[in-house]
């Protein structure tokens, strides 16, 4: 068993909440998420056996989704944004500049799995562009120097 005994209870609590049990589907891998970084298919069958929906359905719906990680990845998830709006404001330059900083690729982990950075599509933060989500934040109307600020703040994170 991967989830915890309290991911276990705050599923069951947020299904109760919901006439039609499909609608828990999403809160659970929002849960199984928060407790494990990522989601996959042994998390999908925990699911499946908590909330009694097939499992397949369950992975059909984290499929769907970008913000649900498939595999293990860095303390931080760097969401770059690289739609429209973005690549109008210099998204990318700022993945090239990331790339470079950080010594990945987009879809690669920093060896000291700080670090993961994906290309995601737009994150409706349109008018603050360029941006990036990290783990659950918006850092917004970034340039060279906020990057900076922000992958040192990140570093120098100690939790
Ligand atoms: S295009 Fe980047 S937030 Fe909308």
């Amino acid at each position: 068993m991967i989830l915890t005994e309290e991911s276990v209870q705050e599923i069951k609590k947020r299904a109760a909440r919901y006439p039609h049990i499909k609608s828990a589907i999403l809160p659970a891998l929002t849960i199984a998420y928060r407790q494990v970084g990522h989601v996959d298919d042994e998390i999908y069958k925990e699911i499946s056996s908590i909330i009694g929906i097939p499992k397949v359905e369950i992975a059909e719906a984290a499929t769907f989704y970008t913000m649900f990680p498939k595999k293990p990845r860095g303390k931080y998830l760097l969401q770059v944004c690289n739609n429209i709006s973005c690549a109008l404001m210099g998204s990318d330059a700022m993945i090239k500049y990331l790339e470079e900083k950080l010594d990945i690729k987009l879809g690669e982990t920093t060896d000291d799995k700080m670090f993961t950075m994906v290309g995601v599509e737009c994150l409706g933060s349109c008018s603050t562009a360029p941006m990036i989500q990290v783990n659950m934040d918006y850092h917004e109307n970034l340039n060279k120097e906020k990057v900076d600020k922000l992958i040192d703040d990140l570093r120098n994170n100690k939790d």
